[in-house]
This record gives C-alpha cells, structure tokens and sequence, in this order.
C-alpha cells in the first residue's frame, strides 16, 4: 500500500511537470537565447546545486555499474582525458574549453594533470561563476567568448577540449574550423558531444521527428549532428593529420538520465533552498530528461567522442582550404 501512494505520489507530480512543460514552450532564436538561458540558470543556482560544477554526463563504466552522480560526472572528465591520450602530455600543456560551462573540467585538467587551462562560455554570468569556483594557484581561468568567432590567433593551444557544447552551435563547420584553428600544429582535438542518428539514409521517422524537436527547443539547441557528419566536417576544415578517430559513449553515460530525475527525489534540501519557485522550474525539466532517455536509449541519440590531431605543416583554415602553405 505505502508503495502504491509513493507511485501514485511520482506520477501525479509527473503529470504536473507536464502540464508546466506544455504551459511553457520554449525555442532556440540565436546564440542570445543560448547566453541568456545559461545567465538565469547560473543565477538561480539550481543547476549546480543538482549537476554540481559539471553539465555534462556522468560515465558509469562499460558495461555501466552504480554510482554516486557526482563521481560519474568527474570519471567522465578523466575517462575523456584517457581516451584523448591526454594523460600522456607534460605540465603546462595549454588547453582550450570550449563552452566550459561553470569550469570543471578546466579545473580537473590544472589540478590533476598541470595544464594551463582557459574556459570559454557565451554567458558572462557562468564566467564569473567559473572564476569565482576556481581556488587561487589553480591554473584555469574563464572568459566569454564566441566559439564560433574566436577571439584567440591561430595555432594557440596544444590542446582543444569541449564537451556537450556542439549542440547549441547553429553551425557546426565554423564550430570544427575555429576549433581546428587556434589548435597549435601537432596538438590534439578532443570532443564530446549529444548527436542524433545519421538521418541522411533514412530519415527521422514519425516518432523520432517530434522528439527532436522537443529536445532542440527545450535547451537552446539550434541542432544535433550526427557523429558521422560531424566527423567529416573536422576533416573537411583539411587541418587534420591522419584519420578523425569517433567513439559512441551511449551506454556508458546513459544512467545520467534517469539519475538526474532520482537527484531531485533524493535530495530533498534543494526543495527548501530554491522554495516553490524552484520546485516548479526543476519539475519542468523532468519530461525533456524522460525524452532524453528514451531518445538515447533507442537510437534516436548517441553520445559522440571525436579526436583528431591538427597537421604539422599547413598553419590555417585559409591555407587548408586553397592548399598553398605560406609557411613551408
Ligand atoms: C551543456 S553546457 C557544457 C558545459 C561544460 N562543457 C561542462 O561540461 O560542464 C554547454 C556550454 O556551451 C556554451 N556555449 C554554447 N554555445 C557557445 C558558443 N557559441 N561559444 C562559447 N560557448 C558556448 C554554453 O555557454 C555552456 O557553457
């Protein structure tokens, strides 16, 4: 019987999120849409309270095995490392974030490995943030800038490391160009990122076309790519030496979903310290979570990890493209 009430307790705050979701729609406009969500939810705290300073997936192994939300989040920076072959570049390494989000990554990368970090977000609110999380010593520091007209020269880092940023970019060549751009020759590009299924075959069926929609306008995503298309693209900028290498991470990070709903559940103090406001605004979110599962479990989405090196001898986008190398 107490089971029936906590189940009929889960649902009936279930149907209310929905009712808020539908009550309230939202759609991606420009990259303003993308600066300003994140400012409000970096002012409301809510975000950080429940993601912690992480907003990404957390990674639960393969095959997935329990564990508490917050380590995943974090084994997901190292795993990243790892597969990047990060782990093997000396102290000082230089690092690019791009869309570094409250900055946790960045301050992983400087405290456990000595890398010289710069985070880069399009909202000034989570910027401040970063820098106001990140202890003095700590070798990572945060600024807004457009990851889509970058403000740094061409070849300035060793290394250019994003995660779950690509979404939100409306155009994902000049995402992979100036990602490729400001990487210093030989130095290496790491990706994470949420991508839909390669529809170029076959198209997004009567189902998958609506979800997608949900999920594009509910998060300030203007697109999803597909690991296939986006990996062409890093190798269409003619920057890259060798092969771009892809991994899907669908599995691994795929409790993140589900745990993201059971934070809500299990950590009641959120409820006291954001009152009935943020009770409502979390509660919101619950059903683009629920599509984000299923949309991940079935194959609509897939978690994509790309990696390329940048070639030694051509020094830009320019030169790539018309093949004359000016500095030979
Ligand atoms: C889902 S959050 C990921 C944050 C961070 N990488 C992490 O894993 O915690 C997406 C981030 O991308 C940033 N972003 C989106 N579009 C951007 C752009 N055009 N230039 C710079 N940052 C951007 C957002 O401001 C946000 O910080």
């Amino acid at each position: 019987m107490f089971w029936l009430y906590i189940i009929g307790f889960l649902v009936a705050l279930l149907v209310i999120g929905v009712a808020i979701y539908l009550l309230t729609p939202r759609s991606y406009d420009s990259s303003n849409t993308v600066a300003n969500s994140y400012d409000e939810w970096t002012e409301d705290g809510i975000l950080e309270f429940y993601w912690g300073e992480h907003i990404h997936l957390g990674h639960y192994g393969s095959p997935p095995r329990r564990k508490d939300f917050l380590k995943a989040k974090a084994d997901f920076v190292h795993e990243m490392v790892r597969w990047g072959g990060l782990d093997k570049l000396p102290a000082g390494t230089t690092v690019l974030d791009v869309g570094c989000g409250f900055g946790g990554s960045s301050r992983i990368m400087a405290q456990n490995y000595g890398f010289q970090a710069t985070g880069i977000t399009l909202s000034p609110k989570q910027a401040q943030r970063a820098n106001d999380l990140t202890p003095e010593g700590v070798t990572a520091k945060f600024m807004v800038n457009d990851a889509l007209d970058m403000s740094f020269p061409d070849n300035s880092f060793d290394v250019v490391w994003s995660v779950e940023a690509g979404p939100h970019m409306p155009d994902k060549m000049k995402y992979a160009e100036e990602m490729m751009r400001v990487l210093k020759p030989g130095g290496i590009l790491v990706v994470a990122d949420w991508n839909q299924r390669d529809d170029r075959r076959v198209p997004l069926n009567w189902w998958e076309k609506p979800v997608m929609r949900q999920l594009l306008d509910q998060w300030s995503h203007p697109s999803f790519s597909s690991i296939e298309r986006f990996s062409e693209q890093i190798a269409e900028t003619g920057l890259v030496d060798g092969e771009v290498v892809t991994a899907d991470w669908t599995k691994e990070t795929l409790p993140s979903w589900l745990e993201s709903i059971w934070q809500g559940i299990v950590r009641p103090k959120g409820l006291i310290k954001f009152g009935f406001s943020g009770f409502i605004k979390s509660l919101r979110e619950v059903p683009t979570m629920l599509l984000m599962r299923v949309a991940f479990g079935a194959g609509l989405c897939r978690f994509g990890m790309f990696r390329a090196v940048k070639k030694s001898t051509i020094n830009s986008v320019d030169e790539a493209r018309t093949g004359e190398t000016v500095n030979a």
